[in-house]
């Protein structure tokens, strides 16, 4: 098991974001973690990440990493792309792509530029360019390669598909399956929960913090449980509303 996670919790002062959260990721695989607005998904990420506080224990690699510190998980094979991308529009694409790798000290990082520039030609062009030149969709292709560039084996994608056009939410999909293709562990939290599942292999769904439900996707897709633990919220209501 690449990613083990144990009864996690994260609280923000009396609020209690994540509770109790067991999830696992194998080796190569992806998984997804949906849940409507507020359910503790971006806290769950950013305390597998290190960047919020949390209780419970977080194995990565065989290794217990709950006390590290985020910079060390970085350099343990684990990044994060950020709910909301956080490109830094004061940046050049460039310097963006190249703060991915600032844990890095090995001699490899401009060799690691050129493969993002071949796999995303839009940044190429521009590279040299504020970053906001960048639309939302190549804002996102910029924050997954931004990620990309610490060499991770495990990417954690905080919803890269929320607010993007169909083009573009297709090209994230496409760009997931075929890193994963590569090798890459994905840890995918997403509202899209029909290409969510179709592209993972297991399924998390959180519920005001709490793990409502988990299965393999199959199953989840075949189910009605999938709807009953998503329902009931006003996640139709807010689809509608983005509609
Ligand atoms: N920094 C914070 N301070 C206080 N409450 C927070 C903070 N971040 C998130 N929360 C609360 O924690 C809960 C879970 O939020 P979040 O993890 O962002 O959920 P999701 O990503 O699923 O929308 C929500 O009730 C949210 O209001
Ligand atoms: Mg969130």
């Amino acid at each position: 098991m690449l990613l083990e996670v144990r009864n996690l919790s994260v609280s923000y002062g009396n609020v209690s974001a994540v509770s109790d959260v067991s999830v696992h990721v194998e080796e190569g695989s992806i998984a997804a973690v949906l849940g409507a607005n507020g359910a503790g998904k971006t806290s769950l990420l950013n305390a597998i990440m290190g960047v919020t506080r949390a209780q419970g224990v977080v194995r990565f690699a065989g290794q217990v990493i709950s006390g590290w510190s985020s910079a060390r998980r970085v350099s343990a094979g684990i990044a994060l792309v950020p709910e909301g991308r956080r490109i830094l529009l004061s940046l050049t694409i460039e310097e963006n792509l190249l703060m991915g790798a600032y844990q890095r000290r090995d001699r490899e990082i401009t060799g690691d530029l050129t493969k993002m520039y071949d796999l995303f030609p839009n940044l190429a062009r521009r590279r040299n360019y504020l970053g906001s030149v960048l639309s939302g969709g190549e804002q996102q292709m910029l924050a997954i390669g931004r990620a990309l560039m610490a060499r991770p084996r495990l990417l954690l994608m905080d919803e890269p598909s929320l607010g993007l056009s169909p083009l573009f939410v297709r090209e994230v999909f496409n760009l997931v399956r075929s890193l994963n293709s590569a090798g890459l562990a994905i840890l995918l939290v997403e509202q899209n929960t029909r290409m969510a599942l179709q592209a993972a292999r297991r399924g998390y769904v959180l519920k005001l913090g709490r793990l409502a439900l988990e299965s393999d996707t199959e199953e989840l897709m075949k189910s009605d449980d999938l709807t009953k633990a998503y329902l009931g919220d006003d996640v139709t209501v807010k689809h509608r509303l983005h509609a």
